[in-house]
């Protein structure tokens, strides 16, 4: 385990469980990602793509995630998360590094996401990385609550 406490690996099979017990605690919270509870965590489970998938562990636990999904377009979008405990240590910007590394790997031109407004702990991660804000999608996400939620869409050219 290197100095920060936590290790980026690829994710495989045997992690779809605890990668979606993550997911479903960070959809809990109803602010940064869009999923929203109640959440069917087995079909999850069993629906998540591994493939292009890097998660970040420590002891064992599953703190972090992030998936690459390319594109027959050519670009590949992310979406991620990480452990509330473990926000602000380094952990979403080592899953973004190995994300970009695996995305070249794949030679995917382009990266892409979309982003909460709001969401200015993960806005500024992006834009650490290089990402810039190339539009919004305005009353996009209809909230459990009925609210209607802009998206800000950003991209890396790889
Ligand atoms: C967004 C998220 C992935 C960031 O992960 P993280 O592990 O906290 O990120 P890091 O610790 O690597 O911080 C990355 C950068 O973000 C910035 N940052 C972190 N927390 C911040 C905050 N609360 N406000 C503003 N900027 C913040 C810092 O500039 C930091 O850069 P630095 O290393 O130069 O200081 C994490 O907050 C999260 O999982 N949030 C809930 C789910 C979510 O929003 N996912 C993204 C959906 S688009």
């Amino acid at each position: 385990m290197p100095a920060d406490g936590f290790a980026v690996r690829t994710a495989g099979d045997a992690d779809r469980a605890s990668i979606v017990v993550l997911f479903a605690a960070v959809a809990e919270e109803r602010t940064g990602i869009a999923a929203e509870p109640p959440l069917d965590v087995e079909q999850l489970a069993a629906d998540w793509r591994i493939d292009g998938t890097i998660v970040a562990v420590t002891d064992g636990e599953i703190v972090g995630e992030i998936n690459v999904d390319p594109s027959w377009m050519g670009f590949g979008e992310i979406g991620m998360f990480v452990a509330a405990d473990w926000r602000g240590r380094g952990v979403g910007s080592a899953l973004v590094a190995a994300a970009i590394e695996l995305a070249r790997a794949r030679g995917l031109h382009k990266l892409a996401l979309s982003v909460f407004p709001h969401n200015d702990a993960a806005i500024a991660l992006y834009r650490k990385f290089g990402f810039v804000e190339e539009g919004r999608l305005v009353q996009h996400v209809r909230r459990a609550k009925g609210e209607l939620w802009e998206l800000i869409e950003m991209g890396l050219l790889l």
